[in-house]
């Protein structure tokens, strides 16, 4: 056993190099929850939709750093199966259980890539009736103009594949706090 220091993850794996600390993430998550209270309002009965699984650790933390009602609901998605380079496609794994027609919806992402998954997603939301919908990303690697570009974004990230903090390779590293190289 080692105590999980920086460094040692699942299975005696080695991440590279921390690329976010927990403070820093934890800092500009509160900046995110700023900049979203200055945009809704209690009246929007703001409805966050987190992407499974990537973003399940960053939609907690940004919904506990809110100070506006919020509800809450995931949809599951898969477009990168075990690989690190995105199939191109996205599969809707898991639909909302609330039904989104006339809400106010921010979409909470993890990471965006090619934009595939966002665009994809965003336009499903419109399909199903949301009123307006916005999403929050806490990654942007920007080699990518998706047509629904984040209207929140936490950080520019270096194109590089990233784990930990709700991101994964094959599964590992999501449980890691911080947000490291590959
Ligand atoms: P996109 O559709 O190419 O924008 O990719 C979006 C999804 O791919 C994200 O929600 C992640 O699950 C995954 N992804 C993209 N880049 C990375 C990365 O650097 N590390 C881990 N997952 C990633
Ligand atoms: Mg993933």
């Amino acid at each position: 056993m080692n105590p999980g220091g920086v460094g040692f993850a699942n299975g005696g794996s080695l991440v590279k190099e921390v690329v976010y600390d927990r403070e820093t993430i934890l800092t500009r998550v509160g900046e995110l929850a700023r900049e979203i209270e200055g945009v809704y309002s209690a009246e929007d009965r703001l409805l966050l939709v987190g992407v499974l699984k990537g973003a399940f650790i960053f939609l907690s933390d940004l919904a506990r750093a809110l100070r506006i009602p919020a509800q809450i609901d995931f949809i599951s998605v898969s477009s990168y199966g075990d690989g690190q380079v995105s199939s191109g496609r996205v599969r809707i794994e898991q639909h909302p259980r609330m039904p989104v027609e006339g809400r106010n919806v921010l979409l909470v992402e993890d990471i965006v890539d090619s934009g595939i998954t966002l665009d994809q997603v965003v336009s499903l939301l419109l399909e199903w009736g949301a009123a307006t919908v916005e999403t929050c990303a806490l990654l942007h690697k920007r080699i990518a103009s998706p047509d629904h570009e984040p209207r929140f974004v936490g950080f520019d990230a270096p194109n590089v594949f990233l784990v930990g903090y709700g991101l994964d390779h094959a599964e590992d590293f999501r449980h890691l706090p911080y947000i490291a190289s590959l």
